[in-house]
């Protein structure tokens, strides 16, 4: 029998609501240590996690209890004491999307984490939907490979809502950093292909609650050829969502209709789409299920890590494009935005993008 992972779980918010869930509910996990500096968020966690030893400052956990691994469920700004704590402690990451508000600061992670030798993995959790995996399935059984897409995000997000973090409210780029990056980083993975060229616009329309941008437009190629056509926003003007995820390939299309499911797909000559029976699914939990099994998987080294720290900062190369994109009014190459250390990497390293028949 192997002994459970030991999780330290830092940033007790409204996300970790579903880690605790999750773990708790994990054989092969258990949370030893809890962190906020927030005493009811502690209170609250170790009501969930009444063996964990709990603390507001990290330093008074990280590196002081046994433990194998930390999971940060902090908003991604300021970061910088936690990740030098869990690199000078040799804990595996499991962090929160998006790594850093920068991709500046993300990169600094990555080769800090490479330093050390500490496994660093993203919570992608998008990426270990079924609905995901039988997209994959479906270009290479059905309908042949990807052309163009569409991909249509809108969302009313009341961001003041309990349930919900506050600090998007304020942050700059609230759309692309917290939401889009999902987005941008499912296209990378379900195409297979890295973007060359992204042509965007950032907006805030004037109904927004978000100090800053929450539209982004954005038309994306990627260096396999295939074009999306972007739009997400958490401003929309209706109160119900909207989500359509449509692919144009070779011998048909897929759509997605659901961000969590309800996949179809059809062939030039069908009348009509072919529902997908996926399995049945809880949303936020089943995909952190798969995503903490994969977590597990890489760390006792049953398959190579997945979602690593320097295959996101890919993803967030694309963020950057848009902002980019949106500020010059030109196109841009977010290949051309990588450091040398990144190029070099990325000639060396297998990147994720060629495991991702394995999940
Ligand atoms: N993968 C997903 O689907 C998903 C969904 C929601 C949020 N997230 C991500 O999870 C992260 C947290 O989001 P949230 O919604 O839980 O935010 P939140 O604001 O609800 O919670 C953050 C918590 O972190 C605590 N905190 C802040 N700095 C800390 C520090 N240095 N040490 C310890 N605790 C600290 C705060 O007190 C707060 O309790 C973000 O990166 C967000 O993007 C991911």
């Amino acid at each position: 029998m192997t002994a459970p992972i030991r999780i330290i779980l830092v940033g007790l918010g409204a996300r970790a609501q579903f880690w605790m869930r999750v773990i708790n509910a994990s054989p092969d996990c258990t949370i030893v240590g809890l962190v906020d500096p927030v005493q009811a968020a502690r209170d609250r966690a170790l009501a969930q996690c009444p063996g964990a030893i709990a603390a507001a400052d990290p330093q008074d956990v990280i590196g002081r209890i046994a433990a194998d691994a930390v999971l940060i469920c902090t908003p991604p700004g300021g970061r910088e004491m936690l990740m030098e704590l869990c690199c000078v402690s040799r804990l595996a990451i499991l962090a929160e999307k998006p790594l850093a508000d920068s991709v500046e600061q993300a990169e600094r992670y990555v080769l800090m984490a490479e330093a050390a030798g500490v496994p660093l993995m993203v919570g992608l959790n998008f990426r270990y939907l079924a609905v995901t995996q039988h997209t994959l399935k479906l270009f290479e059984t059905e309908v042949g490979s990807p052309a163009y897409g569409r991909f249509t995000y809108e969302r009313w997000r009341d961001g003041t809502l309990a349930r919900l973090n506050k600090y998007p409210l304020t942050m700059q780029q609230p759309m692309l950093w917290e939401q889009s990056i999902h987005h941008l980083d499912l296209m990378r993975y379900v195409y297979r292909a890295e973007p060359v060229e992204i042509f965007a616009k950032t907006f805030n329309p004037p109904w927004s609650m978000y100090a800053h941008e929450a539209n982004v437009s954005a038309l994306i190629t990627f260096d396999n050829g295939v074009i999306v056509n972007y739009q997400g926003t958490w401003a929309a003007n209706w109160q119900t969502p909207h989500f359509e995820w449509r692919t144009d390939c070779a011998e048909g299309i897929v759509s997605q209709a659901d961000q969590f499911g309800d996949l179809r797909y059809a062939k030039r000559a069908d009348e009509a789409l072919t529902r997908i029976d996926l399995p049945p699914y809880e949303q936020w939990i089943d995909d952190a299920i798969a995503l903490l099994a994969a977590f597990v998987a890489g760390l006792r080294g049953e398959r190579p890590l997945e979602c690593t720290g320097r295959d996101h900062l890919k993803s967030l190369r694309m963020v950057q494009a848009c902002i980019l994109s949106s500020q010059t009014g030109q196109a841009v190459n977010p290949s051309h935005l990588e450091t040398g250390a990144e190029q070099k990497a990325g000639r060396v390293r297998p990147s994720d993008n060629q495991n991702r028949g394995t999940q």
